[in-house]
């Protein structure tokens, strides 16, 4: 049996006038789409419901765009919980949508588990995380404690997906584990602009996540899909493929954005 996905992430809907005609765009029947749909959660709530009105099965991982607060100023709400139930709850309504964070997707002996992963402010060699933490509250516009929930998601998001790791490694019915976060899973595959700051990149991802690899005995994790640095690539790191294919803000998104067909097995 053989499993094809079209890949999205940081669609960043509200912010393009020109919207995606994903029924053009479409050229398998499960779409994974990896966070930042939009800048809230109601805009990306009705996002979703466009692309699952097209495809058969979506499978959606939250980015941190869907806990702001929209226009004017793109606030962070850091009532965190409170958008995930939004999320948990429009989801609900839209029965060929899969909420990862909630339940993974198999099929045909492919688990697919995903997880936003969020932030810790450990991913930089050398940063010291007050430090990066300090630096984070003025790019958030947050005081500490709120720059400091990132991390406590982070870690949430890193143990629930060991977790999943280490069940699917046990279950024989299963030969590939794909991961979904909406940020970096490490450090090397940063793609750091010139004059990002080391203070900027810890905010890219969590330096718990490829620690996930020591659970993965059965060498079962094969594709590991992200966004959130809008840098889109594909790099192989000791036997796992890292894609990213974020359409990222107006102005130097692709004109020709296109979702990424992905054999998975
Ligand atoms: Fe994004």
């Amino acid at each position: 049996m053989s499993l094809s996905v079209d890949f999205y992430s940081d669609l960043h809907a509200e912010q393009h006038a020109d919207a995606l005609d994903y029924a053009a765009l479409k050229k398998n029947d499960i779409a994974i789409v990896a966070g930042d749909v939009a800048s809230d959660p109601a805009t990306c709530l009705a996002e979703i419901k466009k692309i699952a009105a097209v495809y058969k099965t979506v499978l959606f991982v939250d980015g941190n765009h869907e806990f702001r607060t929209g226009a004017p100023g793109f606030k962070y709400d850091f009532n965190f919980r409170a958008t995930e139930e939004t999320l948990r709850k429009g989801i609900a309504q839209m029965p060929n949508v899969v909420y990862l964070r909630d339940k993974p997707f198999v099929q045909d002996g492919v688990a697919i588990i995903g997880r936003n992963g969020h932030w810790d402010y450990r991913m930089i060699k050398g940063l010291s995380r007050w430090r990066a933490l300090r630096k984070a509250r003025g790019y958030l516009k947050a005081s500490f404690n709120q720059a400091a929930q990132f991390s406590k998601m982070a870690r949430r998001d890193y143990y629930a997906l060991r977790d999943q790791v280490i069940d699917f490694n046990k279950d024989k019915s299963i030969h590939t584990i794909v991961v979904v976060t909406h940020t970096v899973p490490r450090a090397d595959l940063l793609v750091v602009k010139p004059g990002t700051s080391r203070e900027r990149q810890a905010i890219m991802g969590s330096g718990k996540l490829r620690r996930l690899l020591k659970y993965d005995t059965g060498k079962k994790v094969k594709l590991w899909l992200f966004g959130h640095q809008h840098a889109p690539g594909t790099k192989t790191i000791d036997g796992v493929l890292y894609h990213e294919n974020p359409r990222g803000h107006p102005g130097y998104a692709d004109k020709n954005y296109k979702p990424t067909a992905l054999k998975v097995a």
